[in-house]
């Protein structure tokens, strides 16, 4: 674990407010629950410990699909060079949007993004081409299968993943990536914005029930855009400080790693955590001004780290798969650490937030790592959302 040695006070201009619009006229969005978990917090010697599940997201199990959906709109209007006409759901944006095809998103993943690109160009009716590194669990790639995606397993990793969607751009395929380089900015940019509605509706839920916003925020990281949105938001002038960590897994912490160096470095591979949306090897440079000077700690992970967190989250009746736990993981690594506690000095009645960013996307793994079956997890009953 380490203090970020770039933090700089500073803020960022806010998500803009059309992304909340644009997220609640998709199919079945709905807050995702944030509730209160008192023996995980008294365990951890905190006062509150709030959960925010994104474990069922518009009927995906991940957040992914918040900056996915609202990047691929931008997109498709950017190659339109316009708006289109007025739109209440899915079927009308489909409408809009027919004139297109045959027409085709592309991209890479480590699972989650790729799934909810998958999803997006179905609802859509358009193609989607979908690049993944060796070694990804059959279930993942069947998850893609399933929303109609053509699955393309790349010789290596996740950052070659990367490098060869990007070859798939034409004027009939959109690339519609998480991560940015050189001359492709806009669409990740747009993924960092689309995530600004998992905050928005933290703050909606704190402010509904009146309990206090959290002191400390753990975000996984992978490429660093979620955290970019966690940044963004909580970096803001009207806030008071909140202790912002970033978990990745012991080798795949790219973003540590640049910290340290003072500038984007490459962390080679293999990475082989079982927390696999976070085996990314390189921060996305568009994030990465967020992450250097917004983030306070950086803590790496292993996968028993994780294995453990999932195991606690299912106690606390929440199924976590091992990339979405790792936000527990990390913060249990940060309060177990006694130089943390300075900015932390009344830990015993801190509020921490964590986001469990993705449930159980390899049922298989879940029930061997948890000891049960996913469907043997209990259902939170009073969530604040
Ligand atoms: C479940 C989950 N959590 C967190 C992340 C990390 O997000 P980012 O790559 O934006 O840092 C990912 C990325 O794929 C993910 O799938």
């Amino acid at each position: 674990m380490t203090r970020n040695p770039m933090r700089e006070a500073r803020s960022w201009p806010p998500a803009p407010t059309a992304v909340a619009d644009f997220h609640r006229r998709m199919p079945a969005y709905d807050p995702s629950l944030l509730f209160d978990a008192p023996d995980l917090a008294a365990d951890l010697g905190i006062g509150r410990l709030l959960i925010k599940t994104e474990t069922r997201r518009m009927g995906l199990p991940s957040f992914k699909i918040l900056g996915a959906s609202w990047a691929t709109y931008q997109a498709i209007c950017a190659h339109m060079g316009r708006e289109p006409g007025p739109w209440e759901n899915i079927n009308d944006l489909a409408a809009e949007f027919a004139h297109l095809k045959p027409f085709e998103l592309a991209t890479a993943t480590d699972g989650n993004h790729g799934r909810a690109v998958a999803f997006m160009a179905r609802l859509l009716g358009f193609q989607a081409e979908i690049f993944v590194p060796t070694g990804m669990a059959q279930a993942r790639i069947e998850a893609m299968e399933s929303e109609g995606a053509t699955v393309t397993v790349v010789d290596g990793d996740y950052d070659d993943a990367v490098a060869r969607s990007s070859q798939e751009a034409n004027e009939r395929c959109l690339v519609v990536s998480d991560t940015s380089w050189p001359g492709y900015e806009a669409t990740p940019a747009h993924v960092i914005d689309g995530y600004s509605t998992i905050f928005a509706e933290v703050d909606h839920a704190i402010d509904a029930t009146g309990l206090s916003h959290p002191d400390v925020v753990v975000v996984p990281m992978g490429v660093g855009a979620f955290m970019a949105a966690a940044v963004t938001h909580y970096r803001d002038d009207h806030r008071g400080p909140t202790v912002i960590a970033g978990v990745e897994p012991l080798d795949a912490n790219c973003v540590q790693t640049s910290a340290l160096a003072g500038a984007p470095t490459q962390v080679p591979g293999p990475h082989e955590s079982i927390m696999v949306g976070l085996n990314c090897g390189m921060p996305s440079p568009i994030a990465w001004p967020r992450l250097a000077a917004g983030v306070d700690w950086f803590v790496s992970v292993d996968d028993d780290a994780a294995r453990q967190a999932m195991r606690d989250l299912a106690d606390a009746a929440v199924v976590a798969g091992e990339t979405g736990a790792a936000s527990l993981a990390g913060l249990r690594a940060l309060l177990s650490d006694t130089s943390a506690i300075d900015d932390l000095p009344d830990k015993g009645n801190a509020t921490a937030l964590i986001i469990v960013t993705e449930g159980a996307t390899d049922p298989c793994a879940y029930r061997r790592i948890v000891g049960r079956g996913m469907d043997s997890v209990g259902r939170v009953v009073t969530a604040m959302r």
